[in-house]
């Protein structure tokens, strides 16, 4: 009941923040009424007047702060949702099926297995060689793709359509499975949603992916010689480098990524509760001990 309570007055106070923000700074943490925000150093938070544009001073502290703690400075990118995940383990020399498909478990040779999506990139821990994996199709790529410094349109939507006209030129990817493209000019970011219908094992989104990581991080697959480049309002735009995140239809099994916040939150309580009460017993029985001890002597008198 109290924790039903406890979490009703969470929701509503997150409604009520909701209401007020701070149109000049968005990492501003808002509350109250009337509205009051403030902003995020190392240990201390600085009250912002939100009607005038924020000192430089306090935008670098926060940046340094955000950079410190692993917070996003940036508006967009990121994954996509959070069973997204990125390839941390790079190049392995795969078995595969006799139509070119990634087989699902993969062994690099060794004794050690783990499971890999459509577009082979592992989506388990590591295992033995008697590692059951499902085939697991990937059917939405996020592409973060940061363009070189040179002049570029501020437009998305002149962005998602040059981005659409490369993909199907280079790719041969249907302009239909382009499902959004979001621009930071101040980060030089493009972030492209590749995405299709659940269920479906065409287009493979890894051709793409692995084509383009090529293209901009070492050197084209093709024979042309012909760079990756996005044409927007006449410009030619080439990129200095890519992430790609990878969302499968069933999400992955890493142990590590099921350890969210809140789950992590009640390990430490739990476990902050179970030392507490081995403490309480340790403390419990040397008092006993001393007791008995104080006791000893007289025994060891009647017994002599
Ligand atoms: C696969 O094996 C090669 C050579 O033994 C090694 O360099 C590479 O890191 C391995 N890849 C993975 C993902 O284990």
């Amino acid at each position: 009941m109290k924790i039903l309570v406890a979490l009703m007055v969470a929701v509503l106070v997150e409604v009520v923040a909701s209401q007020c923000s701070c149109n000049n700074m968005k990492w501003a943490k808002c509350d109250g009424d009337p509205c009051k925000c403030s902003l995020q150093f190392s240990g201390v938070s600085q009250t912002l007047d939100c009607s005038k544009l924020i000192p430089k001073c306090y935008l670098m502290k926060a940046e340094m702060y955000r950079a410190k703690n692993n917070l996003s400075t940036r508006s967009i990118g990121g994954k996509p949702v959070e069973t997204a995940f990125v390839d941390n383990d790079g190049i392995y020399d795969p078995e595969c099926e006799s139509n070119g498909k990634f087989k699902a478990v993969q062994c690099n040779g060794t004794d050690v297995c783990w499971c890999v999506n459509s577009a082979g990139v592992r989506r388990s821990d590591k295992g033995d060689k008697n590692i059951k994996c499902e085939p697991v199709e990937t059917y939405w790529v996020r592409l973060e793709l940061k363009h070189k410094d040179m002049p570029a349109s501020e437009d998305a939507a002149k962005w998602k359509t040059g981005i659409e006209n490369v993909l199907l030129e280079r790719y041969k990817l249907d302009k239909k499975f382009v499902d959004n493209v979001q621009y930071d000019k101040s980060g030089r970011l493009i972030v492209v949603d590749v995405k299709k219908d659940k269920g479906l094992s065409e287009p493979d989104l890894s051709l793409m992916t692995y084509y383009m990581e090529k293209d901009v991080k070492v050197l084209p697959l093709f024979v042309s010689p012909q760079p990756f480049e996005v044409s927007v309002e006449g410009n030619k735009v080439s990129m200095e480098n890519i992430l790609v995140y990878y969302v499968d239809e069933k999400a992955p099994t890493f142990t590590m990524q099921r350890l969210t916040g809140g789950i992590i939150a009640v390990i430490v309580v739990v476990s902050l509760i179970v030392i507490g009460g081995l403490l309480v017993i340790f403390f419990i029985a040397r008092r006993q001990k001393a007791q008995y001890s104080k006791a000893q002597p007289r025994e060891m008198e009647t017994m002599s």
